[in-house]
Formats: C-alpha cells, structure tokens, sequence
C-alpha cells in the first residue's frame, strides 16, 4: 500500500513538475559541433560530410559520438506554429538528415533558444516550447543545446525548466546543454534541468585575446571555469565551451594544452573544426586516448588547480582508480621546469608511483616525493601517476 502510494505520488509529481532524462551523461558528452568553424554556413551536405569523417578519421572509435547543428538551420514557422529548417540548405528536412547520422551509428544534437529569437535573429522557442520538443523528438533528436539570446526579463531557471519538461513530455531521451554562458550561475541550480551548462562566454580562437562582450581565448575561460570543481559531475557538467584544437588561431602545442586542459577538467569534449581536413598534429590531439580516458573517467571529478606559480601550473585530476591525472602547464613565454609533489597530489611522499606521459605514451618510471618535467612555452605535460 505505502509503495503503491509512494509510485502514484511520483507519477503526479513528474506530470506536475516535469524532470531531466537522467543518465544520459554519465560522462562528459563527446562530439562536434558546427558554432566555432562554420557559423551559419550549415547545410544538410555539410552535417553528412563531417558524420562521414566522424567515422573514417578514427573519431568515433575515440568516443566522439554527437553531430550537433548549431545557429542558422531554422529559417521560420508555419502557420501551425512548426518550426520550419532553411529549404535551401537542408532540402530534405531535418529527420533526413538525423537518420543519416543515425545510420552511421551517431547520435543527432540540434540547437534552439529560450528567447523569441536566437542569437542569429531565427525563429527562437519562447512559447513553442513543447511543440519544438514534439517536432525534436519526431526527427529523433538525440542532443538539444539551448541559447539565451533575445530573452528580455525572462527567468533563467524558469525558462531552462520549462524546457526540459517539454523534453520530458515528447518522451524522447535528450542531452539538455544549457548555454546562458554562465549569467544565471546555473551551477548553483541546473543539476536537475540539464546535463551539461555554460560556465562561460563564447571561446575565441586564440591563447588569451578577449573582446568587449567577455567572450575570450581558452586560458581565459580556464580561470573562469577553476573555482566550479564542487558542481560538476556525472550527468551534471560545468562546461567551459568547445574545442578550438585544428582551427587555426592555436600553435600545436597550445592546442595540446588546450586539449589537456579540457580533458583535466572533466569539460564536455566537443570538436569545433573541420573533420574534412585535419593535420595529423589535429588528429593525433583530439584523438589521444589517454587524454580522452582521464576526461571521461567515470568517478566525473573535476580536476582542480593545486598551484598557481605565476605562468606555471599544476592541475590534478582525481580518477576512480585511485590514480591521479596531472598536467604541468606552461603559460610563460619561455622552456620551464615543473614539479608536482605528492603531497599535492594527496599522496604521502614515500609512495612509490609508476608515471606516465599521456602524450608520448610512454612509462617514465617509478618516483616516490615528486616528479618534474621540462615544459616548452605554451604547452602542457600530461601524466597519470599511479601508486604501486
Ligand atoms: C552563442 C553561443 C554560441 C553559439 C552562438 C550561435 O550565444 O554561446 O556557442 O551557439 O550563440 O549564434
């Protein structure tokens, strides 16, 4: 009787109330999206040719798995209110081309806004917001990322959740990426709401410019993302924006770095470039499997920054063996060397620990105290240091 009336209760709390699709990201969510390379220049051929390359390139068996269309697919409504893609560019319709995606084993993310308009000036989802979910879902949409522009004296907690109910009545399963870039604090309220959030402006595809709407180079965004640790975890992740590794406002060894970082920092691991025509440097980065393994180590820790030496970092990552991931970073305009102790690592200093480059893919050794590398300028050492 008691279990009856405790299942009725949350059957007309979840009508009432809504909630997220739990589970859906138990690790940080990996893919690619169109934003940071193509801007409004998406198309039906575009999203085919980058599912394809997703595949041949190695991509996919690395982990990444969402194809996500930005800005710029919607072109209007009909007069039912349905929200209609650019004729032009996706001449097929939308479920085309997610079945596409569908069918090379792929998940399909789109993007929409809370607002009357998203941030390009097309049809935003303020007062369609089930039906775009019902649309969404209909095509088989796997992955929604939800923008704040044109949102005037709207609620960010108010209007993120009405969303996400919307997800939850049209039934289908859907990764809910917020992106009020990180206004409305959503760390403090969102771990219910969606699986992943901006902590951040829009990144810019460079070390550390920045311009006058805060939007700025990944080093900037990793300062503003350091002190959110304690919030993020599995199914709930801080994310400090996608992947600028194979544009080309980065040298290879700031990409790594910026890879690194992402990876120590448990971020969402979405590619922003053309997966047509990547470097080898490009692909070895975002291809690196141990990188990848210490951003998707399922105990979902955000790393955190143990010291700050000026231009010399020491980041560590806690990993649910028990290990810990380690980058040495380099911000300094010259070769330095970087130590971390064990000490910072949580460890008594007469451990002895085997270490382990990520990017040479090399055992370094046993050390016990402490270990320290030389890193090149703008770069990054990345190491697991495992106890015996
Ligand atoms: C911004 C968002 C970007 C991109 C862009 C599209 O608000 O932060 O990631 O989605 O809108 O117009």
């Amino acid at each position: 009787m008691k279990k009856t009336l405790f299942l009725i209760g949350v059957f007309i709390s979840t009508i009432l109330y809504g909630q997220k699709f739990e589970g859906l990201a138990p690790t940080p969510p990996m893919g690619w999206n169109s934003w940071n390379k193509f801007g409004c220049d998406v198309s039906e051929k575009l999203i085919k040719e980058i599912a394809d390359a997703m595949v041949s390139s190695g991509m996919k068996d690395a982990g990444y798995e969402y194809v996500v269309i930005d800005d710029c697919w919607q072109i209007a409504r009909d007069e039912q209110g349905n929200i209609i893609p650019d004729p032009e560019r996706f001449p097929n319709g939308m479920k085309h081309v997610v079945d596409y995606v569908h069918s090379l084993g792929l998940k399909f993310g789109i993007y929409s806004d809370a607002g009357t308009m998203t941030c390009q000036k097309r049809p935003g989802a303020r007062g369609y917001e089930f039906q775009d979910a019902r649309t969404y879902a209909g095509w088989g949409v796997d992955y929604l990322k939800f923008d704040w522009c044109y949102t005037g004296t709207q609620n960010a907690q108010a209007s993120y959740k009405l969303m996400r109910d919307a997800i939850h009545k049209a039934g289908r399963p859907m990764v809910f990426s917020l992106c009020d870039w990180g206004w409305s604090k959503p760390w403090l309220w969102a771990e219910d709401v969606g699986h992943l959030w901006r902590a951040t402006d829009d990144i810019m595809d460079c070390w550390d410019c920045e311009d006058d709407r805060n939007n700025a180079g990944f080093t900037i965004l990793l300062d503003r993302v350091a002190d959110l640790y304690s919030y993020s975890g599995p199914d709930h992740w801080n994310d400090p924006d996608m992947l600028e590794v194979g544009n080309s406002g980065l040298t290879v060894s700031e990409s790594r770095a910026h890879f690194s970082l992402w990876c120590i920092l448990a971020a969402p691991l979405i590619a922003g470039n053309d997966l047509r025509d990547m470097s080898k440097e490009t692909l070895e980065i975002l291809t690196n499997s141990e990188a990848i393994a210490v951003d998707q180590d399922t105990l979902g820790k955000q790393g955190i920054k143990v010291r700050d030496d000026g231009d010399l970092e020491v980041w560590v990552k806690q990993l649910g063996d028990g290990s810990r991931a380690v980058v040495l970073f380099n911000r300094s305009l010259k070769q330095e060397n970087i130590s971390v102790s064990w000490e910072e690592l949580g460890y008594p200093g007469y451990l002895k620990a085997k270490v382990r480059d990520l990017w040479l893919h090399k055992d370094l050794g046993i050390f016990t105290k402490e270990f320290s590398a030389a890193v090149p300028s703008h770069d990054a050492v990345m190491i697991t240091v495992i106890p015996e």
